[in-house]
């Protein structure tokens, strides 16, 4: 079909647009002097909104318009329905923005962020409150003009979950919420003590970066096809299949924080390298959701990278590339020191068991502020008396509390429940996987993920978009996303190690 092939050649361009700005964007953090700043931000806005014109002129002599016809009549191919219904789905949602709300959301946003850093430096919510009401207030109009049936935060998580509804997050997180309550409680008020202290050290960062290499490659990531960098906050970007890089950060210290870190981006960049590059420049050469790339980075870090199997095979290469402080503790010790549960301030240093409740915080926080149950001004007290109720933990100030992460600052309402999904995902893929794979831990003992990123490639990656995060869901592990496998893989895993039977 003449029309498809047009089709293709405008989506090819945006592709081409959007790596230049995802290049921009990584030298941003990786590589720009810091004087660039100013004018950087400027060149990237003006991109992004060239990126945005472009996109709407997608419909130009009504091609978007016909191919959704076609669509409809039958007359497309299975892969082009899949590429036309993800791109007239984008196209609805941004059509009902004006160009006008796009930018004042970027320029309120961008400005909000500045704020927030400084904020979150004095721990001073009510610098940064101003602000956000006034982002909130962008978010609340946005949901207004996308529309919804149910919730307005329907509208919001749509954006980075599409196929996803509120009613089921909250279903399925409430469901994990009361499983890790008690949980927690249960492994606090076990005699073991994991020694996290024993993971202190002095790393210096040339060994750490040559050893997280070593992980990295280990684990099957192409580092001709990508590379490891250094910037604050870890991070990957993918620019092609053939060019899907990571950053990572190393604390002098604590070699952990690099080596949990790049395989956490390890896996979503495998995700990235997975893809088809055949498809590159339309939906089929693209990752299906946050939650579903979150659900390989914490299969890589977690299920992979903080297990006893995994550690039998790398164990040894670590004690000898660290004799000190590592040549004189037992494998159990370690690995028993790396699984430490403890109840935290900071998402991103949380455990496996505690890290949900972090993002349920958030979740019920952000989705009653959008409802407009509750006002910027109530966030700090319904912060802190929430991780009190959860966490028990109580929160001594607003840098350690609600100024923590930069989302909202972002205008990212929505985001924060696809990490959460991510790891149910996760336990759910994998737990498919051993099955499909029965020799699967013993594998690990070799460090041989092969067959395990086969499977991944085969079954996830490779699809793009083909199929939604629900349907692959579904093909790959026989049922609908539930939280069981989840569950399943904490109470196994954690019982082991804070009931000594390890
Ligand atoms: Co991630």
């Amino acid at each position: 079909m003449e029309q498809y092939t047009t089709f293709k050649q405008r989506l090819l361009t945006l592709t081409h647009l959007t790596a230049a700005l995802g290049v921009l964007s990584w030298d941003q953090e990786v590589m720009m002097p810091p004087k660039g700043a100013g004018k950087r931000a400027e060149t990237i806005a003006e991109l992004a909104g060239l990126l945005h014109e472009r996109f709407l002129h997608l419909n130009d002599d009504a091609l978007l318009d016909t191919l959704k016809s076609a669509l409809t009549k039958g007359e497309l191919d299975d892969r082009q329905e899949a590429v036309v219904r993800e791109i007239a789905r984008i196209y609805d949602r941004e059509q009902k923005l004006s160009k006008e709300f796009v930018q004042n959301l970027a320029l309120v946003t961008s400005e909000a962020t500045e704020t927030w850093k400084t904020a979150k430096e004095k721990s001073d919510f009510s610098m940064f409150s101003p602000h956000l009401k006034k982002i909130v207030t962008l978010k609340r109009e946005e949901a207004q003009l996308i529309g919804f049936t149910d919730t307005p935060y329907d509208a919001l998580l749509d954006a980075y979950e599409p196929d996803m509804k509120t009613a089921e997050v909250s279903t399925i997180l409430n469901d994990v919420k009361q499983f890790l309550i008690p949980f927690l409680k249960k492994i606090q008020d076990s005699p073991n003590t994991a020694r996290p202290e024993l993971l202190a050290g002095s790393f210096p960062v040339e060994k750490q970066k040559a050893f997280s290499e070593m992980v990295a490659k280990t684990l099957g990531y192409d580092l001709d096809a990508g590379r490891i960098d250094v910037s604050a906050h870890p991070f990957s970007t993918s620019f092609s299949p053939l060019d899907s890089r990571i950053t990572t950060r190393y604390d002098k210290t604590d070699i952990s924080y690099a080596l949990f870190s790049t395989m956490h981006e390890v896996g979503h960049a495998l995700y990235e390298q997975g893809l088809n590059p055949e498809e590159f420049g339309t939906p089929l050469g693209e990752y299906i959701s946050l939650g579903i790339h979150e659900s390989q980075s914490r299969m890589y870090e977690n299920q992979i990278g903080k297990s006893l199997e995994f550690w039998t095979f790398m164990y040894p290469k670590l004690q000898k590339a660290f004799p000190k402080p590592f040549a004189s503790i037992d494998i159990n010790d370690y690995y028993r020191a790396i699984n430490h549960v403890t109840p935290s301030l900071i998402r991103t240093e949380s455990d496996e068991v505690t890290y949900n409740l972090h993002i349920i915080i958030r979740f019920e926080i952000e989705r009653n502020l959008i409802e407009g149950k509750i006002e910027v001004e109530d966030l700090p007290k319904i912060w802190n008396q929430k991780y009190k109720e959860y966490l028990g933990i109580d929160v001594p100030n607003d840098a350690q509390g609600v100024l923590q992460d930069i989302h909202w600052a972002h205008g990212s309402f929505g985001y924060f429940p696809t990490y959460s999904l991510g790891n149910l995902y996760c336990a759910q893929f994998f737990a498919a996987a051993k099955k499909a794979i029965p020799e699967l831990e013993e594998e690990l003992k070799k460090g041989d993920t092969s067959r395990l990123l086969a499977w991944l490639r085969l079954h996830i990656h490779s699809h793009g978009k083909y199929y939604t995060a629900s349907q692959i869901v579904q093909n790959v592990t026989g049922e609908p996303l539930t939280s069981q496998h989840f569950k399943d893989y904490i109470q196994n895993k954690f019982s082991k190690i804070y009931d000594n039977t390890l």
